[in-house]
C-alpha cells in the first residue's frame, strides 16, 4: 500500500483470527518501527512481545479485579480483549532526560515541571512509535489496538511482566489477523483542525 492508503485505511481492530501470527512478523514491524523519531534520538522506547497465554490471562485477570475493586462494575469490553490477540506488545517508556531538563530543572520551577509532565517529550516519542507500529502493522496485514484502558492495573501488569522502575508500561497492542470487518471510524472535518497563520 502507498502512505497514504495505509493512513487513510487503518483503523483499531479488536476482534482477531484465532490464526497465530509469525514472530518474524513482528520482529520486523518493529524493526521498521524504530526508524520513529525521539526527542534528541533517545529511541527511549521497549517493547515486550508477548506471546504465552497464561501470562495474558493473569494481565486480564488482573485488570478485571482492579477494575471491580475501583468502581464495583465489570470491566467494559475495550479494557480486556486484548488477550485474545495471538500476539501482545507491552510498550514501555524508558526514562528521557534531555539536555534542557537539567538547565530548566535549576532555572525555573514551573517551566521544568510543564516540560516534564505537559509536554513530556519522553512520552511523546514512544507514542510515535506506537503510532508507527501500528501503521506498520496494518500494512502487514494485520490488525492492532492501541489501549491504555487496561493499565488501570499498571502495577499489577508490571509486576508480572517485571517490569521495573524507572521503565514505565504505557500501552498494550494486541496484534493480530483481524476477524470480521468493521468500518471505519469518523474524522472531523479538517477545517475543525487547523488554524492558518499567514
Ligand atoms: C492513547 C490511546 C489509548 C487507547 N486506549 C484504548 C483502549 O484501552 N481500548 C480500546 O479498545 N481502544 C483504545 N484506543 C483506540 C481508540 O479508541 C481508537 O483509536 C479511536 O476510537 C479511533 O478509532 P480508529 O483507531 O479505528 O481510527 C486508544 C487509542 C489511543 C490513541
Amino acid at each position: 500500500m502507498d502512505i497514504i492508503e495505509v493512513v487513510k485505511t487503518r483503523k483499531s481492530i479488536r476482534k482477531f483470527e484465532r490464526e497465530d501470527v509469525d514472530l518474524n512478523q513482528i520482529k520486523k514491524i518493529i524493526e521498521i518501527s524504530i526508524n520513529s523519531p525521539s526527542g534528541g534520538n533517545a529511541q527511549n522506547w521497549f517493547t515486550y512481545i508477548i506471546k504465552n497465554k497464561d501470562i495474558l490471562s493473569r494481565m486480564r485477570n488482573e485488570v478485571e479485579t482492579v477494575y471491580k475493586k475501583v468502581t464495583g462494575k465489570d470491566a467494559p469490553g475495550v479494557y480486556a480483549f486484548f488477550n485474545e490477540a495471538p500476539v501482545v506488545l507491552a510498550v514501555v517508556q524508558k526514562p528521557y532526560i534531555g539536555s534542557l531538563d537539567y538547565v530548566l530543572e535549576k532555572a525555573d520551577k514551573n517551566r521544568n515541571y510543564d516540560r516534564k509532565f505537559i509536554i513530556n517529550p519522553g512520552l511523546q516519542g514512544v507514542s510515535s512509535f506506537i503510532t508507527h507500529i501500528l501503521l506498520v502493522a496494518h500494512n502487514e496485514g494485520l490488525g492492532a489496538c492501541w489501549m491504555t484502558g487496561p493499565l488501570i492495573a499498571k502495577p499489577e501488569i508490571e509486576n508480572i511482566l517485571e517490569i521495573k522502575s524507572p521503565n514505565n508500561l504505557v500501552a498494550l497492542i494486541p496484534i493480530g489477523k483481524p476477524l470480521g470487518r468493521r468500518s471505519k471510524s469518523s474524522r472531523m472535518d479538517v477545517a475543525e483542525v487547523i488554524r492558518i497563520i499567514r
